[in-house]
C-alpha cells in the first residue's frame, strides 16, 4: 500500500520532467505553428510544454527547444557555440509602410524621416538594410520606437496609432501591425516596402547540442519536427482550416489574418548552402552593430544541423 502510493508519487514528476519544453514569443503570429503542433499533431508520450522566451532561453537546461527570428538565433550563437539551428519554420518578408503625405515615394524619400521599429531586433535588421538600398546610412534617419498592435483599435503608443497621429512617417515591424498601419491610414494614403532577397525574417527552431546528444530527448524532438511539418503543411495548403485558431491564439481578426498571410512562407524553408550564405552576410551586419568579433563562415556552417530533420523524413508513418 504505502510501496504503492510511493511510486505514484514519483510517478507525477518524473513525467513532468519528461515533457519537451519549447520557448519562444507567445505574442506572435510566428509562434502559432507551435502551439498548434503541441495540441493536434505531436503525439509524444506526454504532451509538450510551451513557455514564453526564445533563443535565449536555450542557457536554461528545462528547456529543449527554442522558436526565434535567425537574428536573435545569430546573437546568441555569437557567445552560446553550443546552440543548433534544426528546422526554418516560417520566412516572413517584412513590410514597411510609409504616409505618402510625408513626401515619401521611393525608399530614398525616407532620408531625414522618423521611422519605427523595435530597437535591436530582426525588424530593425530589415529597415536598416531595406533602407541601405537606398543609400541611407544610419544618421540619415531617426528611429523611433513604439508598440505593436495586433487587432484595432491599437492602443496610443502602437506603431499604426503613431503612424495615423504623424508621430512617426513611416515604421517597419513583422505582421499585423504593418497591415493595420495601412488600415489606419487607408490604402491610398499607404506606401509599402518589402524586398524578400534584402531581408526576410528565417524564422527557426533551435536546439543545443547537450539536448540533441541525448538519446530521449533527440527522439521527442525528431517526433515533434515531424509533427511540426504536418502542421506546417496546412498552413500553407489548407489555411482555412486554421485562420480561427490562429487567429484566437495571438488576438487577430481573421480577415486581417488573411491579408497578411501571403507575407509568411510557412516550411518546411531550406537548411541548404543558400540559408548559409544568408547568414554569413547577416552576422557581417550584426557584429558591426553589436560591436563583436564576426562568427567565420565555417563556424556558422556549425550552427546549421541537418540531421534533426533528416531523421524526421525517415520515420513512418
Ligand atoms: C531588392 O533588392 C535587390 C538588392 O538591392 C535589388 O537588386 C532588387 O531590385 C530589389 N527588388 C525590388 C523589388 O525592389
Ligand atoms: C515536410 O513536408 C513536406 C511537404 O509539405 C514534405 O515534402 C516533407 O517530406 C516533409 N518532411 C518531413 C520530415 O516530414
Amino acid at each position: 500500500m504505502h510501496a504503492r502510493r510511493f511510486l505514484r508519487l514519483l510517478a507525477a514528476p518524473l513525467w513532468a520532467a519528461s515533457a519537451l519544453r519549447l520557448a519562444c514569443n507567445t505574442a506572435w503570429i510566428e509562434h502559432t505553428p507551435q502551439a498548434y503542433t503541441f495540441k493536434n499533431t505531436y503525439k509524444g508520450d506526454t504532451p509538450g510544454v510551451l513557455v514564453s522566451g526564445g533563443a535565449a532561453s536555450l542557457s536554461d537546461a528545462s528547456i529543449d527547444l527554442a522558436a526565434n527570428a535567425e537574428t536573435q538565433g545569430l546573437k546568441q550563437y555569437a557567445t552560446h557555440r553550443n546552440y543548433r539551428l534544426i528546422y526554418v519554420i516560417v520566412e516572413v518578408s517584412y513590410r514597411l509602410v510609409a504616409r505618402r503625405d510625408a513626401g515619401v515615394a521611393r525608399l530614398a524619400d525616407l532620408r531625414g524621416k522618423r521611422i519605427g521599429t523595435a530597437s535591436g531586433s530582426s525588424a530593425e535588421v530589415f529597415v536598416r538594410q531595406l533602407l541601405s538600398t537606398a543609400g541611407l546610412a544610419h544618421a540619415d534617419y531617426t528611429l523611433v520606437s513604439g508598440g505593436v498592435c495586433m487587432r484595432a483599435p491599437c492602443a496610443a503608443g502602437s506603431f499604426p496609432a503613431m503612424l495615423r497621429d504623424r508621430k512617426i512617417d513611416a515604421f517597419g515591424i513583422w505582421e499585423p501591425a504593418v497591415e493595420l498601419g495601412v488600415q489606419a491610414v487607408g490604402e491610398a494614403e499607404a506606401v509599402l516596402f518589402q524586398n524578400a532577397s534584402v531581408y526576410r525574417e528565417i524564422y527557426s527552431l533551435y536546439s543545443t547540442v547537450e539536448k540533441l546528444r541525448d538519446p530521449p530527448t533527440r527522439k521527442k524532438i525528431v517526433e515533434f519536427v515531424r509533427a511540426l511539418n504536418q502542421t506546417l503543411d496546412l498552413f500553407r495548403n489548407e489555411p482555412d482550416k486554421v485562420y480561427a485558431a490562429v487567429g484566437q491564439t495571438v488576438g487577430v481578426d481573421v480577415p486581417v489574418l488573411k491579408d497578411v498571410w501571403a507575407d509568411h512562407k510557412w516550411g518546411p524553408g531550406s537548411l541548404g548552402p543558400d540559408l548559409l550564405d544568408y547568414l554569413v552576410v547577416e552576422d557581417e551586419y550584426l557584429a558591426k552593430t553589436d560591436k563583436r568579433a564576426g562568427i567565420s563562415r565555417a563556424d556558422l556552417a556549425k550552427f546549421i544541423d541537418t540531421s534533426v530533420y533528416d531523421e524526421a523524413l525517415a520515420l513512418k508513418g
